[in-house]
């Protein structure tokens, strides 16, 4: 089967959304970093929430805007949450986050980072979330970046029954 290098989903409800979060929290391989953009209320952190399900991780997982970065190391793989809302690019760029995808100091795990946009230097490879409201619900499109086991994902999705 061949995927494009897109793939866009509409989530009517915030259950479709969780439903997408437990699907990637059980497939996602260690090293995976998810960029996720989308305005305030857009539904980042009710996914993030629903990936540490799938993961396994039974804390509570919070909305970190306040701590910045969260880290979940009990489910089947690490789940490192940052928040960088608050921050300006060159605070963002001290934190030396590269530590969570490089998987030297940390293991690696699942990166995924709400508001990327203050980050400066971006990974190679990575899972590109843009989140936005569409109607009643929000639409998801994923767009995969450098190497990226796209198409394990999309099967995934696929099997999920959230691709139609
Ligand atoms: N389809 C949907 N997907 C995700 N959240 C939804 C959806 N429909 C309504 N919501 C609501 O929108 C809000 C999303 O908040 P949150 O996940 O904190 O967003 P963000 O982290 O992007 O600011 C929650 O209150 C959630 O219940
Ligand atoms: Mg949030």
């Amino acid at each position: 089967m061949t995927h494009s290098n897109t793939l866009t989903l509409f989530l009517p409800d915030r259950q479709q959304m969780q439903s997408l979060g437990i699907c990637l929290g059980q497939i996602l391989t260690p090293g995976s970093i998810l960029m996720l953009e989308g305005d305030l209320g857009s539904g980042k952190t009710t996914l993030v929430q629903s990936i540490g399900e799938g993961l396994g991780i039974t804390d509570t997982i919070a909305s970190p805007t306040f701590a910045l970065i969260h880290e979940y190391p009990e489910g089947r793989i690490p789940l490192y949450h940052l928040d960088l809302y608050r921050l300006e690019p060159l605070e963002v760029n001290e934190l030396h986050l590269e530590t969570y995808w490089e998987g030297i100091e940390v293991p690696p795990g699942i990166v995924a980072i709400e508001w990327p946009d203050r980050l400066l230097d971006w990974p190679d490879n990575y899972l590109h979330l843009l989140l936005t409201y569409v109607d009643e619900g929000r639409e998801i499109t994923f767009t995969p970046y450098g190497q990226i086991n796209w198409a394990s994902i999309c099967n995934n999705l696929q099997l999920s029954g959230l691709v139609c």
